[in-house]
């Protein structure tokens, strides 16, 4: 049998088109739509193998539900990075932690054209009615969600090279929001602002000595929260490309995070305050009450779970994984005084999932649906789906012998009277069958609806959506 981690981690077998997966269960008639997912397809070309799960060449996936069916196709997105690792059997652009092998020569020349990675292998987004694969440089691709080829590169800003943009902007009727770092002789930070059929606006901009990693941000009625993590980097070392992108960042817990909050109708910086030092990818949702600004993120009190992420140690097992907490923070925007922070659910999560399309900026949330850790057994990679209830602290859990899920999208029922009437989907690997399949739960009870087999496994991907229409 071969490991879920050398499959998980290996290379995607083929791109496949399925008009209907074997499914077991009765899926619910209202479960109509099409989920799309991004995550890495493949991690060793002939010559040099990628290190660290984020290094992955971007593939895309597809679910269509209809009448109670499911059909599939994955394809690799198509860019130079896949390219040149097809056709060259070669990595010719720098990925999150793993460089191209440089000659001294190359290497000369690299240092004033470094290139970026141009596979967007994160996130998954619909910008003005455009299907988008985004990524943490600069570039974002957009694809057609029938066939999944590629029609183009999208990106915020386009005057700026060296520059990269959150996988996780925000959106509110037809305006999106996001942050990005522009790294240069002064540096700084970017909250943009995209109407349809309009240039990209800036609303506000912070300028930073060091900036740090930040993979998502915050955004409630009234105000962008910046939550700026101790773990920064000398932008002069991006800009020359000493090292691959994440191994130029360090951790300097004596600055504590700094949070910026600033009113998102003006773009004016109306706090700025500093707390104890935390390392965090995801912000979940965040809203004002009582004059009050609360938001949410997933936590760790430092950023070792980007080593853990390292293909050696997961592979090697001999370290669990950490995992996050959900703390909720609590400050006055327009008054004195620092923020606070409590502890919502101790189970330890990633990739948290609400109900954003009802309740994003709304206070009355309740559950986040997430991956996380079985603590009883020494895993170094996540084996079970949480349902955190926010109001309690308690969780539900999801799990299956040798079986690893993914990020847990979640689905309302459109008549639905509870937040948790919907159904969550995953695609879970199955270490013992090596395949995939893609899991229906019931948010409510957490207990299994349906499941789809795929013929071939899903390696460990990252984000997706699911589009009632594409
Ligand atoms: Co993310």
């Amino acid at each position: 049998m071969r490991k879920a981690y050398e499959i998980g981690f290996g290379n995607s077998e083929q791109e496949l088109v399925i008009d209907q997966l074997p499914l077991s269960g009765t899926l619910p008639e209202w479960v109509q739509g099409t989920l799309l997912r991004n995550g890495p397809g493949m991690f060793n070309t002939g010559e040099q193998n990628l290190r660290h799960w984020f290094d992955g060449l971007a593939m895309l996936h597809k679910f269509t539900f209809r009448g109670g069916k499911v059909s599939y196709a994955n394809k690799f997105l198509e860019c130079n990075a896949y390219e040149e690792a097809k056709e060259e059997g070669k990595i010719a652009y720098s990925e999150f932690a793993t460089d191209p092998c440089y000659t001294l020569f190359d290497r000369v020349k690299e240092v004033f054209n470094p290139g970026f990675t141009d596979s967007a292998k994160v996130n998954i987004a619909k910008l003005h009615g455009q299907f988008v694969a985004l990524g943490e440089p600069s570039l974002q691709v957009e694809f057609d969600p029938e066939t999944l080829e590629s029609v183009g590169v999208f990106a915020y800003d386009t005057k700026v090279k060296r520059h990269v943009t959150t996988v996780h902007p925000h959106l509110e009727d037809d305006t999106i929001f996001n942050l990005t770092t522009r790294f240069g002789r002064v540096s700084n930070y970017r909250f943009m602002k995209l109407e349809r059929e309009q240039p990209p606006q800036l609303v506000s901009k912070q300028r930073v000595k060091e900036p740090a990693y930040i993979h998502s941000f915050g955004m409630s009625p009234n105000y962008l929260i910046l939550t700026e993590y101790p773990f920064v980097v000398n932008p002069l070392s991006i800009l020359f490309h000493a090292k691959p992108f994440i191994e130029n960042y360090k951790w300097k817990p004596e600055r504590g995070t700094r949070i910026f909050i600033f009113n998102r109708h003006n773009g004016k910086l109306v706090k700025q305050t500093v707390t104890d030092p935390f390392f965090a990818f995801h912000h979940l949702n965040a809203f004002e009450q009582n004059g009050e600004l609360i938001f949410d993120l997933v936590t760790y009190p430092d950023p070792e779970i980007i080593d853990a992420f390292y293909l050696d140690r997961i592979k090697a097992d001999d370290k669990k994984l950490p995992g996050g907490e959900i703390r909720r923070f609590r400050l006055n925007p327009n008054g004195k005084g620092g923020v606070t922070s409590e502890i919502l659910c101790d189970e330890g999560v990633e990739l948290p999932r609400f109900d954003y399309d009802s309740l994003n900026m709304d206070g009355s949330y309740r559950y986040v649906y997430s991956i996380g850790v079985n603590r009883e057994k020494k895993n170094s990679f996540y084996d079970q789906i949480v349902k955190s209830d926010l109001k309690t602290g308690k969780a539900k859990i999801w799990k299956e012998e040798n079986c690893f899920p993914g990020e847990p999208v979640f689905l309302p029922n459109p008549d639905a009277k509870r937040e948790d009437d919907g159904v969550n989907l995953s695609i879970v690997l199955d270490e013992a069958n090596g395949s995939s399949f893609l899991l229906v739960l019931n948010s409510s009870d957490f207990s299994e609806i349906a499941r789809a087999t795929i013929p071939q496994p899903v390696l460990f991907g990252y984000h997706g959506n699911f589009y009632k229409t594409i």
